[in-house]
């Protein structure tokens, strides 16, 4: 694997990138689900490609993005069927899924077999699911894949609450979640990392500039410091800058003063979707 190396340590490190950018492979090459073609993988100071193997993989707890589950059995049997694959007994991997439950927001549907709950609650069950031997490292593919926004971000914040003293390794290919949640983020595009950092930092690096769009009955556009002109008709104005707060009540101002007619202002200001079209070309809702 070419292109591919970072660190991860406390806290949320999120790989964002489009649908076949290299997210699940290299989630999977972490977490020893894969064999790399060649380069080193090193948690908890184990090699996971290596004679450490064994250690390294008693630090993971690996969520692929659909965890098998046995449909007919309850949420609480399968917690209990992870336990005992991991080598935990039959007590302690009850006591732990029981817990797990509470975590994650379904104890009381421990009963209800898999086949019957929502997608949500599956994705909260496969998220107890990777926690079952308590590992350091939580690797987490999509885990918020299929839901709807408000879905996402109660899953979000669990997974942020969990990464307060776990590493946490997760994807995603919507740039919005990355910015919220992640700690760091590693932007892939054709399999390959093209950019790293926390999200603020990269967005204030690659994509520093706001759009102003104004619309209503407007009498001409003029040139404002600070800002560069995008677009100018009667109905709309767009200007582009570093400095938003600066530049908007200068251009309100000038509008009035020609008697213009202001019936909308936005201000859109740029994010790691705007990071990500700066370094590749493309947009990442459209590959
Ligand atoms: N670094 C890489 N080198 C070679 N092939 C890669 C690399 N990353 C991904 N691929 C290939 O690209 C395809 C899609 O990758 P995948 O990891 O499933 O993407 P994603 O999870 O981001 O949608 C796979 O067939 C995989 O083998
Ligand atoms: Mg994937």
């Amino acid at each position: 694997m070419d292109g591919v190396s970072f660190t991860a340590g406390k806290g949320v490190t999120m790989l964002m990138g489009p649908n076949g950018s290299g997210k699940t492979t290299t989630l999977s090459i972490v977490a020893g689900a894969l064999a790399p073609t060649k380069g080193r993988v090193l948690v908890c100071d184990y090699e996971v490609w290596g004679s450490g193997w064994e250690k390294a993989r008693e630090c993971i707890g690996f969520a692929p993005q659909n965890m098998p589950f046995r449909e007919r059995l309850t949420l609480l049997e399968n917690l209990i069927w992870y336990g005992l694959i991991r080598g935990i007994g039959f007590r302690e991997s009850k006591r732990r899924a029981l817990e797990l439950l509470e975590t994650v927001g379904l104890r009381e549907h421990y009963k209800k077999k898999v086949a019957q709950i929502s997608g949500g609650m599956r994705r909260r069950l496969t998220i107890a699911a990777a926690l079952i031997g308590d590992p350091e490292v939580l690797i987490l593919d999509e885990p918020t894949s299929g839901l709807d926004p408000s879905a996402r971000r109660v899953l979000w914040n669990l997974i942020r609450d969990i990464a307060r003293d776990k590493t946490v390794i997760a994807s995603t290919h919507i740039a919005e979640d990355a910015e919220e949640n992640a700690d760091k983020v590693l932007i892939f595009h054709k399999g390959k990392i093209v950019a790293s950092g926390e999200p603020e930092l990269l967005i204030r690096q690659y994509a520093p500039e706001a759009v102003i769009v104004v619309e209503g009955a407007l009498k001409g556009s003029f040139e404002i410091e600070g800002a560069k002109l995008l677009k100018s008709s009667q109905k709309e104005l767009r200007y582009s800058t570093r400095d938003p707060d600066h530049v908007l009540p200068l251009i309100i101002e000038k509008l009035l003063s020609q008697g213009s007619k202001i019936e909308k202002v936005e201000v859109r200001k740029p994010g790691l979707a705007e990071v990500y079209l700066e370094l590749t070309g493309v947009e990442l809702s459209e590959v």
